[in-house]
């Protein structure tokens, strides 16, 4: 298109930068934290629901009783993974039934506590 008028190229420019102006806005938009991000987790908190039924299997602090696992010092993401799989119903080992089973109530934000709680308590 050959644009012959100077007015017309004027209002194309002006259209130009209101686009440029709307669509950045959109951008900064994208930077609101949403639900979707990882939570931070509360340490005394997941202490807390740690002692109320997970403590009954793993023991103090996490650190495993006979053949149940010590959960204990590992990364927070590995924790978070790992609860997140139980609870969508996945198996990992030969026991996970019971593991399901424990995770199925619990909330993101009790996942993000726990693990947090979890990678404090190092031996
Ligand atoms: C009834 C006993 C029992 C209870 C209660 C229990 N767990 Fe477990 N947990 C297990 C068993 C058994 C496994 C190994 C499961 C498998 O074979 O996949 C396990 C595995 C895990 C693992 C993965 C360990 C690894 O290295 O892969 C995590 C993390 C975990 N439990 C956290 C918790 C938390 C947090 C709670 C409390 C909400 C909890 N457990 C309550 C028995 C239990």
């Amino acid at each position: 298109m050959i644009v012959r008028s100077p007015r017309v190229l004027v209002l194309i420019v002006l259209l130009g930068c209101v686009g440029y102006a709307i669509g950045s806005e959109t951008q900064t938009e994208d930077d609101v934290p949403t639900e979707g991000d990882a939570l931070a987790g509360n340490v005394e908190a997941g202490e807390e629901r740690y002692n109320k039924t997970c403590v009954n299997c793993h023991g103090a602090g996490g650190k495993g009783v006979a053949s149940f696992p010590k959960i204990s010092g590992n990364e927070i993401s590995f924790t978070v993974s790992r609860l997140e799989t139980y609870r969508e119903g996945t198996k990992i080992g030969p026991n996970s039934s019971l593991m399901i089973m424990m995770a199925k109530p619990l909330s993101d934000e009790e996942i993000a506590n726990l693990a947090a709680y979890l990678e404090e308590e190092r031996s």
